[in-house]
This record gives structure tokens, sequence and C-alpha cells, in this order.
């Protein structure tokens, strides 16, 4: 029995369909699922593990979210026959931004058989920017990414969970090509009926902005983190974990939903 996490997220939800149509035996969880596990709560813990032979591991985007509840659930996940788990974390382990490194570290050390899928940005990120007519971000004047579609990621994740050869590696996950905000605001346009365009905005500006939006100084400081990254190319690289995995390269960008 494979035991997915996140189940209702973006790609928990696709995982838990690529595991039916396999006809794998699944527990889909989260605090709104049937199955209740919530990271806040040790109580909901044990009734999801029971049975349970690999784990795909989904941990809350929140930056303050403490690396310490991944140890200890999966201590009680191991005491209880669990044998592997499947990470989702991100790209910025790689440049070691804590939040996610620490993450990987308590999956590392849980003694257990593991696999990272360390995805770049997701390209369903770009499918509201659209609302607003602009883009705001300080991110330099040519900056360049290339993410990925989270139907790859739950393909690849569906894979790794059920296919062999996959303990301890780390799969870095990006999308087929490095286009620049322009290039991929103008293809957001082209598929939301909405043109949206990018602006370079200071640090400051965009700072100053989003505290008075009633961000938490933690979201935006690793908001900021991720910005410096794109900025100095971190996420333009090109990555092979999916053709690694899938045997194909990965699906060009879009926000259109029917890609998945
Ligand atoms: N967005 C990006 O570009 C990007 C890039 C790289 C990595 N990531 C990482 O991807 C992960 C998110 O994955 P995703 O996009 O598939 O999910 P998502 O769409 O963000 O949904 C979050 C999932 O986790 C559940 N959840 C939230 N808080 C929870 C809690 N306290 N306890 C238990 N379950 C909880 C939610 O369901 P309920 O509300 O029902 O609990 C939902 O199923 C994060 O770790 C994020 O850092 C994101």
């Amino acid at each position: 029995m494979i035991l997915v996490l996140g189940a209702t997220g973006r790609t928990g939800r696709r995982v838990v369909a690529g595991l039916r149509d396999r006809g794998v035996p699944l527990r889909a969880a989260s605090r709104s699922s049937s199955a209740r596990f919530d990271w806040d709560d040790a109580r909901t813990w044990g009734s999801v593990v029971v049975d349970v032979s690999v784990i795909y591991l989904v941990t809350p985007e929140d930056p303050t979210f403490s690396a310490e509840q991944v140890a200890s659930f999966l201590a009680l996940a191991r005491a209880a026959g669990v044998r592997r788990v499947v990470l989702l974390s991100g790209l910025s382990a790689g440049y070691g931004s804590a939040p996610m490194a620490s993450r990987e570290t308590a999956v590392l050390e849980a003694g257990m058989e593991w696999t990272i899928l360390r995805p770049g940005a997701f390209q369903q990120n770009f499918a509201t920017v659209g609302n607003k007519g602009e883009l705001r971000v300080p991110l330099g004047p040519e900056p360049y990414t290339a993410p990925i579609a989270v139907a790859d990621i739950a393909e690849a994740a569906v894979a790794v969970l059920t296919g062999e050869g996959h303990a301890g590696r780390i799969y870095p996950l990006a999308g087929p090509r490095a286009l620049s905000y322009p290039e991929l605001l103008a293809i957001v346009s082209r598929e939301t009926g909405r043109t949206v365009v990018y602006v370079d905005e200071p640090v400051e500006r965009w700072t100053e902005r989003t505290r008075a939006a009633g961000v938490s100084e933690a979201a935006m400081n690793w908001s900021l983190e991720t910005f410096e990254a794109i900025r100095r190319g971190e996420y333009a690289r090109l990555h092979d974990g999916v053709q690694r995995i899938l045997g194909r390269p990965p699906r060009e960008f879009t926000v259109r939903e029917t890609s998945a």
C-alpha cells in the first residue's frame, strides 16, 4: 500500500489518479481527506501508516514548517513497517536553502530507503498571474526560468513510487527549455486571454508592498531568497530528471489544466 500525503494538492491528486490507473493500492491523506493526516496533530499520524510500505511525502509550502516533524513522523512510520519514502522537495535544497534542505536531511537520516524529487517552479504557478495585467517582482532585467509541469512531477512520482532502481537517488526536475519572463508571460497571455507583462520591481518596493499586504516576514524572506536564486540563473538550468525517470523529455510550458 502506498500512502499519498498532500493528496488533495496539485501533485498529490495527480499521483492518486496515476496510482489508481495502475490499480495500485493506496491511501490518500490530508487534513480534508477521509484518511485524515495533519502535520500539526501527531494523533492523526498512526492510523495513516498502517499496512503502508511506501510514502509519497509532501510538506507544507510554509518556510517555518519544522523538519523535526518530518523526522518524528518518519520514525513512527518506520516503526510501523514503512520501508521507503519519496520526498517532494524543491530545487532550492540544491543551493542549500534551509526550509527544503532540512526536510531532505530528515528523510536522509530516517533509516529508510529514500528518493528525492527536486522540482523547480511549477508551470501552474503562472496560471493566475494574468489577473492584474502585470507581474511585479524583483528578478532583474532579463530573468530566465525552466518551469516544470505538475503533470510531469506526478508522473515521475508514480514511476518512482511503483518502480525499482530509484533508491538513494536525487532527481532535479525542470521543464524542457529556459524561457525569459516576457516569453513565459506571452504564452500565459495567449492561453488565458488576459495580457500580462513582467515588471522588474525594485526589491525595496516589492518588500514594502508585500509587507503591507500582511505576508509574514518568514514567507517574504523565503521569496527574496528564491528571487536571488532566479537572478543567479539557478532556475534556468535544465535538468534531466524527467528523462531519467520517464524516458521522455518534459512537457512544454503551458498553464492549461488540460495538460495534466
Ligand atoms: N509551487 C512551486 O513552484 C514548488 C516548487 C518546488 C517545490 N514545491 C513544494 O511542493 C510542496 C507542495 O506540493 P503540492 O503543490 O503538490 O501541494 P499543494 O497544491 O500546495 O497542496 C498542499 C497539500 O498538502 C495538504 N496540507 C497542507 N497543509 C497540511 C498540513 N498541515 N498537514 C497535512 N496536510 C497538509 C493539503 O491538503 P489539506 O488542505 O486537505 O490538508 C494539500 O493536499 C511544498 O512542499 C512546496 O514547497 C513547490
